[in-house]
């Protein structure tokens, strides 16, 4: 019986896949303080299951040489560093493919309760704001015939790109290698980053991180963006020089932005970025529904089920030239 340490709560049959299969589930039952409770957990354990936020750095798996696979349950994995893992022989293994669109979702959704003020207005009426009716109040942005500019046109960029044609808006996006299918079957643009920033009327970030994209949108393409332009972010905090993004809003080079995702995660109290009405911020939630993640924690447990039976999981994103046996 192998015990493979799980860092959370997770929905689904993800914990019962690995009971199935014969294995020790031993799951943290709260939120997962960084540092000792990772370590103490992972100690003696044949697999992990694990979120975004725990940082799997090569240490923890040089500690710990029975772990045999980092199961990611998610698409992104910039918390492990997977050539690092492959050099000690752990294979480690991400969701693809069944989150884009309820992330999109969420993109979207992010967009318009910038664009009219959704939580904001929420937030007043329930203070008893509404206090008498007022033709200026909550006035935003037209999403409606607006441009919307994709930073990153994978899975979920295209997503995305499919919710705005419902709108009726003009599309363009920025990415590595054109798409030239993709692009005239959803009628979108491919334009050099700068273009897109002067041009759009939301800015919305659908790139992982990798060294090429950290800081990606920083003071100076923040400085092209329309002084009414949104930028939403459902990527990675790090994307965005978040310090830039603070000075933008402070003085009101930007119109607004809409955040799923911070750094650091969770985003401390006292971070500028509450304190302006024109921005919206939820706890990195846009894989969020009951569906999407239960499907990602079963991936991640039928990723771990293979490598303990000595298969190569369905979902690596990395190679061991020597697997951990
Ligand atoms: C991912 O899968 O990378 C998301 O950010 C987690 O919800």
């Amino acid at each position: 019986m192998a015990r493979v340490f799980v860092t959370r709560q997770v929905p689904g049959r993800a914990i019962e896949r690995l009971q199935e299969a014969g294995h020790e589930p031993d799951i943290w039952p709260g939120e997962l303080p960084p540092g000792s409770a990772l370590s103490d957990g992972l100690a003696g354990a044949a697999a992990a299951l694990t979120m975004v936020v725990d940082r799997i750095a090569p240490d923890l798996l040089a500690a710990n040489p029975g772990l045999r696979i980092v199961a990611n349950m998610a698409v992104g994995y910039d918390n492990i560093d997977p050539a690092a893992a492959a050099d000690l022989g752990v294979w480690v293994t991400n969701t693809p493919g069944v989150l884009a669109e309820t992330t999109a979702d969420h993109a979207f959704a992010l967009l318009m309760a910038a664009a009219r003020h959704i939580a904001l207005s929420d937030r007043d009426t329930r203070a008893g704001g509404w206090r008498t009716w007022s033709p200026t109040a909550f006035l935003g942005n037209d999403i409606h015939g607006a441009t919307l500019g994709i930073v990153g046109l994978g899975e979920i960029g295209a997503a995305m790109a499919r919710r705005a044609t419902g709108f009726g808006m003009r599309l363009l996006h920025t990415s590595r290698t054109p798409k030239p299918d993709l692009e005239r079957d959803l009628g979108i643009e491919r334009v050099p980053l700068d273009d897109l920033l002067a041009r759009a009327d939301f800015v919305s970030l659908h790139t992982p991180l990798t060294p090429e994209t950290r800081g990606l949108i920083g003071a100076p393409e923040l400085a092209r963006m329309k002084p009414t332009a949104i930028l939403v972010n459902t990527a990675r905090g790090l994307v965005v020089d978040q310090d830039a993004l603070i000075a933008a809003l402070r003085e009101g080079r930007i119109g607004g932005a809409a955040l799923d995702v911070t750094d650091p995660e969770p985003l401390p109290l006292d971070n500028p970025l509450y304190s302006f009405p024109n921005v919206v911020i939820t706890p990195h939630i846009a894989s969020a529904s009951h569906a999407t993640r239960a499907r990602m924690a079963e991936m991640a447990a039928e990723n771990i089920i293979a490598v303990l039976a000595g298969r190569e999981p369905l979902n690596p994103v990395n190679r061991p030239a020597a697997p951990r046996a």
